[in-house]
């Protein structure tokens, strides 16, 4: 069952405890959009210096807004625009430390400065992408990266993106 506690600040204790409430919130629950919505959530309310934190879906070669926590966003982003665009297309995740010199970067939310996207593929395509933005530059290193990046294997077992996509 999922209980709120107090995060801790080390970064591998925080993402140790983040994927196992991502875990609990998940269990037994199938429906895709439920589950990122409360994922969207947990990460939002969860981690330090964060403006936004959310989903967008693949449908067709753009990416559409899904669920997330943060100020309203872009709703359609084609495949190689922006940071998002670019993770879907090249399907690895894009670590960035100062999004004003990212070519192309689609700037939603004017305080976001820095941003780490990470893409869900499956069967060589790309599903969705968790996107999340920091007021400050240089806000995600490798192990913001190894972290988020489990809770994202933990999401592409739970998480049927078809239920979503179109
Ligand atoms: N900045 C992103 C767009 C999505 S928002 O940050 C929520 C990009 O360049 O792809």
């Amino acid at each position: 069952m999922f209980e709120a506690v107090e995060m801790p600040e080390d970064k591998a204790s925080f993402y140790r405890i983040l994927v196992a409430q991502a875990k609990a919130l998940t269990e037994g629950e199938d429906d895709a959009l439920a589950n990122l919505s409360n994922v969207a959530s947990l990460l939002f309310t969860t981690m330090a210096k964060v403006n936004w934190a959310g989903f967008y879906i693949a449908r067709g070669n753009q990416l559409v807004l899904g669920p997330f926590m943060g100020n309203p966003a872009c709703v359609r982003i084609p495949f190689g625009r922006g940071v998002c665009g670019t993770a879907a297309q090249e399907q690895t995740t894009q670590m960035v430390d100062d999004v004003n010199a990212f070519p192309g970067h689609i700037a939603c939310d004017s305080a976001s400065q820095s941003e780490i996207v990470i893409p869900f593929s499956e069967g060589g395509e790309v599903k969705a992408l968790l996107d999340i933005d920091s007021p400050i530059t240089s806000r995600f290193d490798e192990e913001d990266r190894k972290g988020l990046e489990a809770l994202a294997e933990l999401l592409a077992e739970r998480v049927q993106f078809d239920q979503l996509g179109y």
